[in-house]
């Protein structure tokens, strides 16, 4: 069989991308979602500026000491840099590797309203082809890879047993088949922050919807200790009135990922999820006080905590001011990815929530 072809190489990789004190950057927005992210500092959506921007992050220097690996949009893993003062031309991915990052991709190709499923449930697309994609990513240098799917809690019932089911299926699918093409996969079942269910009606859901991921990967002969697993830390929705101190989501969180995942995945990374860059930095060093002896690597795979203050202080043309602020958040959650980030001690532009609701990918 074409995965065990692969076990050896693909355990070797996901324990890289596991080194202490370090974790991922999630650069993997879609055309679409970076047009967002531009938007708010005045800028064109422009191929052109797609490649500077990642360009900038592929040159943030020293970015290999706090971060394992980047996980890239198809168009940047095949994309060329832009024209940098006094260094040959090459791709985005090899200034990447350069810096000693392991890339990714996200193979999965965007959520749609899942038939028969509650009002606002998903389901994540991307199965059909999905074999050939992640083969081409393999062959230009991708090791790993990412598909998110997407649940919600509400009071009218979500999430439902289909949308768990076919969410915990698509991942297992997913996974089977980017481990066959020897990618590691990230299994990513991301509880959405929007709603005012507090933190106890998070863990339940998560619980569930853990314990249904891993039984799903079991059904396809996943190979466990060839996976990452991204979730979301177990939090209140963000527009209920609990607010619980990063100890309360610590112990929280462990307690949930205790109880549903397998001590032979090698690493939990953390989506950031709209929480503020601060509080991201902050719940992850909390996190691994509250777990001295975690079985699991515990860091992060942060998109927008660690890319807000980037993004605000290039606006389109100040490169060493933006590497500046992503190196700082880089360091910040390096440190937390130890249990040893000092509040307050890296800066950040954004120490509030970057909470949208309906958050799309
Ligand atoms: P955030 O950290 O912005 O949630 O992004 C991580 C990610 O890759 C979500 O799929």
């Amino acid at each position: 069989m074409a995965l065990d072809t692969h076990r050896e190489d693909l355990e070797a990789t996901a324990l890289a991308l596991a080194r202490p004190g370090t974790g991922l950057l999630a650069a993997d927005e879609s055309t679409g979602t970076i047009g967002k992210r531009f938007e708010a500092i005045g800028l064109a959506n422009s191929e052109d500026n797609r490649r500077a921007y990642r360009t900038l992050l592929a040159t943030a220097p020293g970015l290999g000491e706090t971060i394992s690996g980047v996980i890239l949009y198809e168009e940047t893993l095949f994309q060329q840099a832009a024209d940098l003062p006094g260094q040959p031309g090459g791709s985005i991915l090899e200034l990447f590797q350069a810096q000693g990052l392991v890339a990714g991709i996200k193979l999965d190709l965007g959520v749609e309203p899942l038939a028969g499923g509650l009002p606002g449930e998903t389901w994540c697309t991307g199965l059909r082809g999905l074999r050939e994609r992640a083969a081409r990513a393999y062959a230009r240098g991708a090791r790993f890879a990412k598909w998110r799917a997407v649940l919600r809690i509400s009071a009218d019932g979500c999430p439902s047993e289909l949308c768990v089911r076919e969410n915990a299926w698509g991942l297992a699918r997913y996974a089977r088949t980017a481990q066959e093409e020897g990618l590691v996969p990230i299994v990513e079942p991301e509880i959405l922050m929007d709603g005012d269910h507090d933190i106890l009606t998070t863990a339940a859901v998560q619980e569930w919807v853990l314990r249904s991921v891993y039984e799903a990967l079991g059904q396809n002969g996943v190979f466990l200790e060839g996976t990452l697993l991204k979730p979301s830390m177990t939090l209140p929705g963000a527009d209920s009135s609990e607010r619980p101190n990063p100890e309360q989501v610590a112990a929280f969180t462990v307690r949930t990922l205790r109880r549903s995942v397998p001590p032979a995945v090698p690493a939990i990374l953390f989506l950031s999820g709209g929480l503020g860059e601060e509080e991201a930095s902050v719940f992850l060093s909390a996190i691994h006080h509250a777990a001295p002896d975690a079985p699991w690597h515990l860091g992060f795979s942060y998109g927008r905590a660690l890319q807000h203050s980037c993004l605000s202080h290039w606006q389109g043309s100040d490169t060493a001011a933006g590497q500046a602020a992503l190196l700082a958040r880089a360091r910040a959650n390096g440190a937390a990815a130890r249990g040893t980030y000092v509040a307050g001690s890296e800066p950040s532009d954004d120490a509030a929530s970057l909470f949208v609701a309906n958050y799309s990918y």
